[in-house]
């Protein structure tokens, strides 16, 4: 997250600054797809994303993985007013029997920790062998819940951000790179 790296021209009146440019987001995936395939070799893997924030993410993580594994989403919404989360709500339940499974959490951002806690709590009732959990950013400064993730691509100052799957009001997801929304654009509240 270092140097400064110029915002694309159509994306200038909404996102602030570049806060990880694509090159070191590829970087990053491919090393944390390495450390994962190390840990995971001969077990029984089971990929949980959450949706819809893992997108980008995910598929670059899934392509760099060289070890048989599962997939099936979880979907967790919880009803943002602007930046600030509220409830949660299950948009979509695990389909897959994960009992005895090796289950791998994956999303966007950890930030108040309060998704994290809810996805665990639910997948411990399902007797997997073991819950972990990666994520592409972590802002620790907002945590509320006491969550850690076992992978963690990015850890960012608490600044809201979009793009690489991450959105603001279900925008932004397709930037390629990780911004920080003007501030101008929302209201915090
Ligand atoms: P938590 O429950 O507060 O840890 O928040 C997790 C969810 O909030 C993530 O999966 C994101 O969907 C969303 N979120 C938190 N911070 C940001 C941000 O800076 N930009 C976009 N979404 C965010
Ligand atoms: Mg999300």
């Amino acid at each position: 997250m270092t140097g400064v790296h110029i915002v694309p021209a159509q994306w200038r009146a909404d996102v602030k600054e570049v806060l990880i440019p694509e090159e070191q987001l590829r970087r990053r995936v491919g090393e944390l797809a390495r450390a994962i395939t190390r840990d995971y070799v001969g077990r029984d893997l089971v990929l949980v994303p959450l949706l819809t924030g893992t997108v980008m993410f995910l598929a670059d993580l899934l392509r760099r993985l060289v070890i048989p594994t599962r997939l099936d989403f979880i979907g967790v919404s919880s009803y943002r007013e602007g930046t600030r989360s509220r409830d949660l709500v299950f948009t979509k339940e695990l389909r897959l029997d994960i009992r005895g499974r090796d289950v791998l959490v994956v999303d966007d951002i950890l930030d108040t920790g309060h998704t994290l806690t809810a996805v665990y709590e639910r997948l411990r009732t399902l007797k997997a062998n073991s819950i972990r959990a990666c994520v592409l950013l972590d802002k620790p400064a907002r945590r509320v819940q006491p969550v850690q993730a076992d992978y963690v691509g990015f850890v960012i100052p608490d600044l809201f951000v979009v793009g690489y799957g991450l959105d603001f009001a279900e925008r932004y997801r397709n930037l390629p790179f990780v911004g920080v929304l003007r501030p101008e654009l929302y209201r915090e509240g």
